[in-house]
């Protein structure tokens, strides 16, 4: 597992632009750097040189995350199913959405809604690099749902996954990324049932070790079912592509934003072809420049009380 590391600085710079109809916007230019305080949420610091107000990681309030009973999974919760927005030009811009102001990138589009559904709508579109990072079906989310069924929406069987329409959204040359859960029935399901399905061709496994500040793994590695400090992430490929390393090590601090993966843009887009990139993210929650993002909330992490502004 450590033949290739990269210490993938987990640096986004969100140039953020828009055009919608009906909304205010206004230019600037933010980033989303790699090191997050978990008192405040912003970036750029830790909680010891903290000298904001708290702001909850967990529901984005006005108050400590340690002492909030919302569920990571309920943070920066937003109702913009229907919701579908882009930008054809070069300049960063903030947008209101029911009062709410988002940041949206240059060359960026989002749809908000269902994958299967959304991704019709892209008919005719094609795509050099394709991300993926499924709602896995779990025991861990199983359990939530048992407790709240409003969140049965957030996880997907593998036969569900594999009829998303993603195949006719491929260019013929196409790299093709899913994040993975450790677990040895996802990963088969992505190889056997995943790929044959949207036409792809299984290619390589990587892995993400999350440490932490100090360069530790953030947990012990074990056997089994339990909790390891990586994730996985599965490569495919349709037609020709650049030489994927086999084994690749990303190494990053995770963010304290709950299941928030780093971007994969720089690394992966060195292995196609086309020198830009047309990029889809499924199951997004943020957006980035030259990508259009699906998924229930492409804008989460777009929320301006996330960034700072560097201009
Ligand atoms: C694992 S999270 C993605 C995390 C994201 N990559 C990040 O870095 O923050 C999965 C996302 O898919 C959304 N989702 C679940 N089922 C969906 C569906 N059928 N269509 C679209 N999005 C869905 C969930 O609401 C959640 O936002
Ligand atoms: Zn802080
Ligand atoms: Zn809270």
């Amino acid at each position: 597992m450590q033949q290739n590391i990269i210490l993938n600085i987990f640096v986004v710079l969100n140039i953020l632009i828009l055009k919608m109809t009906k909304c205010c916007v206004k230019q600037n230019t933010y980033q989303l750097p790699t090191i997050q305080c978990f008192t405040c949420c912003r970036f750029g610091h830790v909680s010891d040189k903290c000298r904001s107000k708290p702001r909850c990681y967990k529901c984005g309030q006005l108050h400590s995350g340690n002492t909030c009973s919302v569920a990571p999974e309920n943070a920066f919760l937003f109702d913009h199913k229907g919701i579908n927005g882009g930008n054809t030009t070069n300049v960063p811009l903030e947008c209101k959405i029911k009062n709410e102001t988002f940041l949206i990138p240059p060359q960026s589009s989002f749809f908000c809604g269902c994958v299967k559904e959304q991704c019709k709508k892209l008919e005719g579109s094609k795509f050099d690099l394709v991300i993926a990072d499924p709602p896995w079906w779990n025991k861990y989310i199983r359990r939530l749902k048992g407790a709240n069924q409003k969140l049965s929406y957030s996880m997907m069987y593998n036969e569900d996954i594999a009829s998303i329409p993603v195949k006719d959204l491929l260019s013929p040359n196409c790299l093709i990324a899913v994040w993975c859960t450790n677990s040895p029935s996802n990963t088969a399901a992505v190889k056997d049932l995943i790929f044959p399905s949207w036409g792809v061709e299984y290619v390589a496994t990587w892995y993400w070790l999350k440490v932490t500040v100090d360069l530790e793994p953030i947990c012990e590695f074990s056997f089994g079912s339990q909790k390891q400090p990586y994730e996985r992430l599965i490569l495919g490929k349709v037609g020709d592509v650049g030489k994927v390393p086999e084994d690749m090590l990303l190494v990053s601090i995770p963010s304290a934003l709950h299941s928030h993966k780093p971007p994969l843009l720089d690394i992966l887009s060195q292995y196609i072809n086309n020198q830009n990139p047309r990029t889809l993210e499924l199951f997004a929650r943020y957006l980035l420049p030259n990508t259009t993002s699906i998924g229930y909330e492409p804008l989460k992490w777009q929320h301006i009380s996330l960034y700072e502004c560097v201009s």
